[in-house]
């Protein structure tokens, strides 16, 4: 793969950190995990399973718009701004500054893991960069939504949008604001907010909403904010290694995705550096993570979708609700011109399938392998998805196999191997990790280079 190609053509190898023959020090010590469609692909079980291989891990965007699952041990636990990496051992989490935390949910999310049997508090780094969702947010996320009507864009109601707004126009408070005047900032930031909210005839009750959030502030303060850009940085100089984990994804990118029903974050592997302060030199494997299939909640356009009696299946079969809104996702069949996009705009050096176990039942599987737009067919991801796009079909024979028992590689029918091979000469990279079911245990890891 790209990866271990450029490697080989230098002659060096990697981690922690390698010299190359040319005589200067070059550091591939940090790693990006990140979803390739509409999200919810499963970045959470596997930052979990890779995450034994790794000194840090790392959140570089998003917030609590996210829902990341893990099953292990019969237990199953959605986290929405804690990094997926919690869960194993003295690892060292960050919650980076890309990242748009409410300290509301958070507080919420402490103390659910708390009440498990995992307590957060001395192994999670917070960001002082990371901006602050503040109440007035999330009305004005709901505010701005109501506005749009028909158009709206289904966002998750977590006030995403309006804090990054907030951010671009310079006008945010970051967690690092909690240590110096905070209330002043705090009022003046609400007072613009809600002439914003007046003026669009919104009504709300502010004061629970803040009596919640303030309760979070007193959480918040329990964890070390720190520099993250330094610590991360003195990590990797210290030989230790990253892993990044992505939140929503390629599809939903401000930047690349189907815009405008997008999230507000640059979702993409080039947000990892803006969202941790690590150097784009640093990156070494691209993991892009995607469904053997395709969902995507909320609106916006989804060439794949399948409003039929298949469509329903892969929403039964895969339990394709919300981890967090609970919201029915709707379900379709993979699309390569999107994910083929994705994996350029990313540098992806591996893939990870998931879910392959929600399609053992069907006779065949439809891949999307083009786009015919206006009549003319072809493999380029247009500017815009919004309208007449068709898309064009390969049909594979399914596997008709239990596969969320299969333990190994080699137990693989044949069928499932050849859709296997399909993709990968599809995708031109090759797929690291298969996952077979919802536990841990249940992934198959094809290849350790
Ligand atoms: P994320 O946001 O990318 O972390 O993904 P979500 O957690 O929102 O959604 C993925 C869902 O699929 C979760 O309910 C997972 O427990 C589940 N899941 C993950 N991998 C597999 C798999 O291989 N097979 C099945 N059946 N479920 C899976
Ligand atoms: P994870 O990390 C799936 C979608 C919303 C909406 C759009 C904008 O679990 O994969 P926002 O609240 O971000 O302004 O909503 O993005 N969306 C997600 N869809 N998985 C997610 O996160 C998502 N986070 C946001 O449904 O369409
Ligand atoms: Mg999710």
């Amino acid at each position: 793969m790209s990866n271990s190609g450029i490697h080989e053509a230098d002659g060096c190898s990697i981690r922690p950190l390698f010299v190359c023959h040319k005589g200067f020090h070059k550091q591939m010590n940090v790693d990006v995990l990140l979803g390739l469609q509409w999200g919810d692909e499963g970045k959470g079980k596997v930052v979990d399973v890779l995450t034994p291989e790794y000194d840090l891990v790392c959140r570089f965007q998003g917030g609590p718009n996210a829902g990341h699952t893990l099953e292990f041990n019969g237990q199953k636990y959605v986290l929405r701004s804690v990094p997926s990496g919690i869960f194993q051992g003295g690892k060292v989490n960050i919650i980076g500054n890309g990242v748009v935390l409410d300290p509301a949910l958070f507080k919420a999310e402490v103390e659910q893991l708390k009440a498990s049997g995992h307590p957060l508090t001395n192994r999670l780094l917070i960001s002082k960069k990371a901006h602050l969702i503040l109440p007035t947010h999330r009305l004005l996320d709901a505010a701005n939504e109501a506005a749009k009507g028909n158009s709206k864009i289904g966002t998750t109601g977590k006030g995403i949008g309006p804090t990054y707004t907030d951010k671009i126009s310079r006008n945010g408070l970051r967690v690092g604001d909690l240590l110096d005047n905070f209330d002043a900032k705090y009022k003046a930031a609400i007072a613009r907010h809600e002439t914003i909210l007046h003026q669009m005839n919104f009504s709300y009750d502010l004061a629970p909403l803040e009596k919640t959030w303030f309760e979070g502030i007193e959480c918040l303060k329990e964890f070390t904010f720190i520099d993250s850009e330094h610590y991360i940085n003195q990590a990797l100089k210290a030989g230790k290694s990253v892993l990044c984990e992505g939140a929503q994804g390629t599809m939903l990118d401000v930047d690349f995705g189907s815009y405008p029903f997008v999230t507000s974050s640059n979702t993409i592997c080039a947000g990892a550096c803006t969202g941790l302060g690590v150097a784009p030199r640093s990156i070494g494997n691209v993991y892009g993570i995607f469904k053997a299939y395709c969902t995507r909640v909320g609106s916006g356009p989804f060439p794949t979708e399948l409003f039929d009696e298949t469509g329903q299946a892969l929403r039964d079969n895969g339990h394709e609700y919300g981890s967090v809104t609970g919201r029915p996702r709707r379900c379709g069949w993979v699309d390569l011109v999107a994910l083929r996009y994705a994996i350029m705009i990313n540098g992806v050096t591996d893939l990870i399938m998931m879910k392959s176990d929600v399609m053992d039942n069907f006779d065949t599987i439809k891949a999307c392998v083009a786009y015919r737009v206006k009549g003319v067919e072809t493999e380029d991801f247009p500017f815009d998805i919004n309208e007449g796009v068709e898309p064009v079909y390969t049909e594979i024979p399914g596997w008709k196999t239990d596969m969320s028992h299969v333990q190994s590689e080699n137990e693989f029918p044949e069928e499932f191997n050849n859709y296997l091979s399909f993709l990968e000469d599809e995708l031109g990279v090759r797929i690291k990790i298969v996952s077979v079911g919802p536990d841990r245990e249940q992934t198959i890891i094809r290849y350790n280079d």
